[in-house]
């Protein structure tokens, strides 16, 4: 089944930054996921436009950008112009959400919309129409490396269940903790767009793991 997997740049080594979205082009790689952080909305600060623009100059894969930063709707025009596929803002930080993702979409890409852990995949209820893609946090939003919260899981198969009984095709992504020992789970509950930050970039051959990320054969969500 097809499924999307978007390594997340955050884990790279920026001092080899040339270097590693080289590594990425070369891998199977469908999507490069790029996370805004702005010290507001998460603790700590990522990188800005500029940095995106050289990565976009050198990337030959699609940017997947997550905002997370407190008032998105200013970044959404300049990282479409870099050539993002996909902008996802966060439920929690748009007061008008739905404003917000008819402006993105109204640039021609996928409008995208993330819950933290601790908020119900319900919140999506009355956007489901309005969304292209739905990001299901399974850390804490700010840093990667950590640990994926299992509840996840039977976030993404309701949220499967909501998207089927409006017929929509909406993407359900997860974002943090995802590695070779949860994505078939992830995929099997209904997932199709896997970010990956520490377990590809911390691997001693990415190019691999990226590859065996993309070879998982699953069956549907129960
Ligand atoms: C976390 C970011 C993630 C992060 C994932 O706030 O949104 O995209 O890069 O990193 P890992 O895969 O290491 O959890
Ligand atoms: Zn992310």
């Amino acid at each position: 089944m097809n499924y999307i997997v978007a390594p997340s740049i955050l884990a790279a080594d920026f001092g080899q930054l040339n270097n590693e979205v080289d590594m990425i082009n070369r891998s199977e790689a469908d999507w490069l996921h790029i996370d805004i952080m702005d010290g507001h909305f998460v603790p700590t600060i990522s990188f800005g436009p500029d940095v995106v623009r050289a990565v976009a100059k050198k990337a030959s894969k699609p940017l997947d950008v997550h905002l997370m930063v407190s008032d998105p709707d200013k970044f959404i025009q300049p990282f479409a112009d870099m050539g993002a596929i996909c902008i996802t803002v966060h439920w929690e930080a748009c007061t008008h959400l739905q404003r917000t993702l008819s402006l993105i979409r109204s640039l021609g890409i996928k409008a995208g919309v993330a819950i933290n852990p601790h908020n119900p995949v319900s919140l999506f209820e009355d956007i489901l129409e309005e969304a292209d893609l739905f990001l299901i946090m399974s850390v804490n939003p700010g840093f990667g490396g950590q640990k994926f919260i299992y509840r996840s899981i039977s976030k993404i198969k309701k949220l499967r269940h909501m998207l089927d009984e409006v017929n929509s095709d909406a993407l359900i992504e997860v974002d943090g903790g995802v590695g070779l020992q949860n994505a078939e789970k992830i995929l099997q509950a209904g997932a199709r767009v896997l970010v990956a930050g520490s377990s590809v970039f911390t691997s001693e051959d990415p190019i691999q793991t990226i590859h065996r990320m993309k070879s998982i054969s699953f069956d549907t969500y129960i």
